[in-house]
């Protein structure tokens, strides 16, 4: 079956992964017609808005959206387009899977937990003020909403993927209102799945907990700015930034995209690790029902890695983003 995706190549390494990954996603045989958007630096560059209507009206017609990191001009600019997709297309639920790999060298072996973080809101409202000047402030907004559909989306996620519990993770000690109700529809939601183990830890508690031990944990729900930070925290207990998945799931629309940014201390030098991006590929495979080839893909990739089979230096191999390619694609015959 022919596919239509939008492909957003991002900035930075991200046209250099993603050409990576549409090359392996070739070799395997998947038919697609990408519908190629653009966004950020690149759009505004072509005089448009940074995320471009006709890349929203894309996402929203195919559905399903493959994207790489797109840069966010740091206080300055224009505001976050990876933020700002998320909430445009309602991409409640971001889902960052962190899994230890053979082959690849880190403080820890058998990790397997997934982070399910907030998407929509949070301190990510974009709601900041000058009430006087030297004087900011900057709205967390946490509705009852978001926190039970992202809380529902975690126990859908645990149940179908065989996991046993799910740990709601918080500062309700300190923003008891906020915090207090994120961690209250979490509460309820879970009295729906008795089946899953449901339980919660305080944000500061919890790095401690997974730096020292993090196979104690499972599948982890957080809002929107914990989820980002501690996502990244769960990447480097598995080896960094550079293999881990990401994907972004609303109603009846998915953005899949690494969890790593667009890396501008390496970009353009052909090093940068394109197994994020293809991680997320797999996840998008599945999605879009093409597990048969998701399976080859993964078993292609983890394959590679474990012989370190031009694997890239951040992960301690000394191939290109293009060599690796081309170990999975020879794998993939
Ligand atoms: P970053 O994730 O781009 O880089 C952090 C560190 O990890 C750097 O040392 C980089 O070289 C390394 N790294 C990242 N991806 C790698 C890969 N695939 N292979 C090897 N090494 C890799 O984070 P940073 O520097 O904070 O952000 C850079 C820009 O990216 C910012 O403008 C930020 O806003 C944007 N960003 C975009 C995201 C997205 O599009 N979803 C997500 C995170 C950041």
């Amino acid at each position: 079956m022919k596919h239509e995706i939008t492909l957003i190549k991002g900035d930075g390494i991200g046209p250099e992964v993603a050409d990576a990954v549409l090359r392996i996603l070739d070799c395997a045989g998947l038919e697609v017609d990408w519908d190629v958007q653009i966004a950020g630096e690149t759009a505004v560059q072509q005089g448009l808005h940074p995320l471009p209507e006709a890349t929203l009206d894309s996402i929203r017609r195919t559905k399903v959206a493959l994207k790489g990191p797109v840069t966010t001009p740091i206080g300055k600019g224009f505001t976050s387009v990876n933020v700002g997709l998320r909430k445009a297309l309602n991409l409640y639920a971001n889902l960052r899977p962190a899994r230890s790999l053979e082959g690849i060298e880190s403080r820890y072996q058998d990790v397997d937990l997934v982070v399910v973080r907030e998407n929509t809101e949070s301190l990510y409202s974009g709601l900041e003020h000058e009430v006087v000047p030297g004087v900011i402030t900057s709205l967390k907004v946490i509705t009852e909403v978001a926190s039970t559909r992202v809380a529902r989306f975690a126990f859908e996620y645990a149940v179908a993927h065989g996991r046993k519990r799910v740990t709601a993770v918080h500062k309700a000690n300190i923003m008891k209102l906020s915090d207090g109700l994120f961690l209250s529809c979490f509460q309820k939601v879970a009295e729906e799945y008795p089946d899953i183990q449901a339980d919660d830890r305080i944000i500061d508690a919890l790095c401690m907990h997974l730096v020292k031990d993090p196979k104690q944990f499972d599948v982890l729900l957080l809002e929107n700015l914990y989820g980002d930070i501690v996502s990244d925290l769960t990447a480097g207990l598995v080896g960094g930034l550079g293999i881990v998945a990401g994907a972004n799931i609303g109603i009846g629309l998915s953005v899949f995209e690494a969890v790593h940014g667009s890396a501008p201390d390496i970009a353009g030098q052909n090093v940068a690790n394109p197994t994020a991006l293809l991680q997320s590929a797999v996840l998008m495979l599945r999605h879009i029902g093409e597990n048969e080839m998701a399976g080859r893909v993964e078993s292609a990739m983890i394959d590679a890695i474990a012989k370190r089979d031009r694997t890239t230096r951040d992960i301690g191999g000394d191939g290109s983003t293009s060599a690796f390619a081309d170990a999975v694609c020879e794998r993939l015959g």
